[in-house]
Formats: structure tokens, sequence, C-alpha cells
């Protein structure tokens, strides 16, 4: 156990923070006795990379670390080989192990920072995949009920940045492991437009799955700040949902909004043109900016605090909110 320790190689925000307590674990037991020993009164969270956290002040409690590894073949045929990997396993090393195998199905989803633990909590997506696509179980422990319980696809709840487990089951668990699906016989997706010139820009022709993730990886490195270089978390906000009558309002005063059709009733509106419309992209208040390449994205100019770049997110949130009528959530988890 760490105590008064910074929290800066922590999370990718580059906040200088630090937490009261501090420590890991590798396995389930680690996790209970941690729980066991620990003052009942005493606040925790379960980190992961920290690429989707926030902390806009000192972290007053315990943070325990999930360090869990594991890569396990749990049953295979001809067309398809299930996984289960732990929660503590880096998202896109495990990503790049599957597609150097030659199994599809999680290859647009490579270069998102974090654990794989983490990927169920807001069933992250990139390039029309979400990792809901591919699970089979999540594995976690739950706090309360003391018991591990393995959840299948359709109990986890998964909507966009969305799952059970940033609901009902927010703070009340760790999750442990999950287990994919995955495809021998491949089924690409490159519905994403820059995909498919990206393909043809680097003259592919018969496409693989590692040649599908160097392709996502391309495109995200030309779009998105790399974290090790300048502090962020992803897209800040998520992109608002909104009933076709709203967003037709809006495509008609802007025809020039770029918009996605979600089913019958609702349109998808990129927070990021609503942010930079509303004059923001590139912009900076104080330490915090939004990336002149991509306005959804808060940066770290160099010695913010967290609580500098929540000022701007609720001025942003406030600005599109005026403009548009539209009230924009934030993806990122915020402590
Ligand atoms: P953390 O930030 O450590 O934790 C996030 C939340 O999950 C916290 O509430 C934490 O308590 C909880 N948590 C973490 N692990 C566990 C666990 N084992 N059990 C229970 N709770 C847990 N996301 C996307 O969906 N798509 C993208 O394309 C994408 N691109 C990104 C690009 C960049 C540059 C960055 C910085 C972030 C991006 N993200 C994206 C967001 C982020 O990478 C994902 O949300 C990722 O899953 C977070 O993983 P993490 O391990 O860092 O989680
Ligand atoms: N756009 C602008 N201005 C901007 C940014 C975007 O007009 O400053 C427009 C783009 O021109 C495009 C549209 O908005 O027409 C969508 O932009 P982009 O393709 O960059 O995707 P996004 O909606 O901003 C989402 C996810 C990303 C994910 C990408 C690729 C959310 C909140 N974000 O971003 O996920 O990688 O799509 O699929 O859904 C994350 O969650 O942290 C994240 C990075």
């Amino acid at each position: 156990m760490k105590t008064n320790i910074s929290l800066l190689p922590y999370h990718t925000f580059g906040a200088k923070v630090n937490a009261d307590f501090f420590t890991t674990f590798s396995n389930k037991e680690e996790l209970t006795t941690i729980l066991d020993q620990k003052p009942n009164d005493q606040n925790f969270i379960i980190l992961g990379g920290g690429s989707n956290i926030l902390f806009t002040q000192d972290f007053h409690g315990l943070i325990i670390k999930n360090e869990i590894s594991g890569f396990d073949v749990i049953s295979e045929d001809d067309n398809h080989i299930t996984l289960k990997i732990g929660a503590g396993e880096n998202w896109h090393d495990t990503v790049m192990q599957t597609v150097e195998k030659g199994w599809q199905g999680i290859e647009n989803l490579a270069l998102i920072p974090g654990t794989v633990g983490a990927s169920p909590i807001q069933n992250i997506g990139a390039y029309g995949v979400e990792v809901k696509d591919v699970i089979q179980k999540v594995e976690f422990y739950h706090f309360d009920k003391k018991e591990t319980f393995e959840y299948s696809n359709q109990e986890c709840a998964f909507g966009y940045r969305n799952s059970i487990f940033k609901n009902e089951l927010k703070g009340k668990i760790a999750v442990l492991s999950i287990t994919i699906k995955l495809n021998k016989n491949w089924h690409f997706n490159t519905s994403y437009g820059a995909i498919e010139d990206e393909i043809k820009h680097q003259g592919i022709e018969n496409l693989t799955p590692l040649d599908l993730a160097n392709v996502i990886i391309k495109i995200r490195e030309s779009k998105l700040p790399d974290p090790k270089e300048i502090g962020n978390c992803g897209s800040f906000f998520k992109n608002p949902v909104l009933p076709k009558k709203d967003a037709l309002k809006i495509i008609e005063k802007y025809p020039e909004a770029p918009h996605y059709i979600v089913g019958e009733e609702a349109i998808k509106i990129p927070a990021g043109w609503l942010i930079q419309t509303a004059g923001w992209k590139g912009k900076s208040l104080g330490n915090v900016g939004t990336y002149p390449k991509q306005a959804l994205v808060l940066v770290n100019n160099g010695g913010a605090t967290g609580e500098e770049a929540w000022a701007l997110a609720l001025q942003i949130q406030k600005d599109v909110k005026t403009q548009f009528g539209i009230s924009i959530e934030p993806e990122v988890n915020i402590l």
C-alpha cells in the first residue's frame, strides 16, 4: 500500500493530483483481501489505465488498480475462437495479439487506450464496431454481495457508451475478465468513410485483420492526440442522440451538419461539430483547450488542473446549449 501518491503516471489527462492511498491487485483473492482490510467508510475506486477519468481534485481514499493478466483460449472450431482475457490486460495489445493470429472482430477497436476490464464499462466503440459485438460474458466481483458473477451479453444491457456497469452496478463491482468470440472467417466493417479511403491509399488488396487494425491506427493517429505527448481523455462528451424532429430542425438551419440516423425516430449529431460550430475548436481557457483537429477532445496544454478542464467543459456545455438547445453529457468519469 502506498500513501499520498502522485496519480500522474496513472491517468492520461496529466493533472497533478494525489491519492491518499494506492494499491494494486492481480487476482480476485488479492482484491477481496484489500476490500476486507480497508476501513468500511473509506472511499475507493477501481482504476484501469486512467484514460476515461478526469481527477478534478486530490482523491481522498484508496485507488485500487487492476492488474489481472490472462489470455486463454476457451474453445475453438473452424469458424470461431473464444477467448477469456484478464481485466488488467492492455486493450490495444490484446487487439494486436488477436489480429496477428488472423482472428477478426476487434480490429476496428485498435489503439483505444486503457484496459480490457474497462472495455465493457462504457462499451467502447470506434469505426462502426463496439465491444458488445464480440462479448460473450463479463465476469465481475460484487463488493456488497461478496460474490463473483458472470453476466451474458444481454445482461450487460449494452448501449452507446453505456452498460449496466455505468448504471445499476456503478461503483459496486470490479470486472475480473471478459470472454469474447472472434471469427476465423472474416467479416470486415469498413463502412466508416475514412477506412475505405485509407485502404485505397495504402493500396491494400486482400485485407486481413492486421491490415485493418493498421489502417485504423493510421486514421486515429491523424485525428487524435497521443496521451503520451498531450494529456487528454479521448472524446470528452458523448455524441447526443436526438429525437428526429429536434435534429431535423438543426439540420434545416445548418444543412452542413453531419448526422447519423439511429433507428426510426432518432438522429445522432456529432458533439465535435456542435463544439466547433459554437466557436470552441482549437480554443483554450487557461491551460486547457480543445484539440485543433478534433474539438471533442479536451487537451492539457501543459500544467492544467482537472478543475480547469472541468471549467472549460462546463463553459462548452453552456455555449452548445445556448446555440443549439442541446445538452451534451460528459463521456469521461469526473471525480
Ligand atoms: P479507466 O479510465 O481507468 O476507468 C474508467 C471507468 O471504469 C472508471 O469509472 C473506473 O472506475 C471504471 N473501471 C475501470 N476498470 C474497471 C474494472 N476492472 N472494474 C470495474 N470498473 C472499472 N473510448 C471509446 O469507447 N472509443 C474510443 O475510440 C476511444 N478513444 C480514446 C482515445 C484516447 C486518446 C483516449 C485518452 C481515450 C479514448 N477512449 C475511447 C476512452 C477510454 O480509452 C476507454 O473508455 C477505456 O475503456 C478506458 O479504459 P481504462 O482502463 O483507462 O479505464
Ligand atoms: N467533427 C467536426 N468538428 C470536429 C470534430 C468532428 O465537425 O472538431 C465532425 C467530423 O467532421 C465528422 C463527425 O464530426 O463528420 C464525427 O467525427 P469523428 O469521425 O472524428 O468521430 P466522433 O463522433 O467525434 C466518435 C467517438 C470516438 C471514436 C470515433 C470513431 C464518441 C463520443 N466518440 O468520435 O471515440 O473513436 O467516433 O468511431 O462517440 C472516445 O469515446 O473517447 C472516442 C475517441
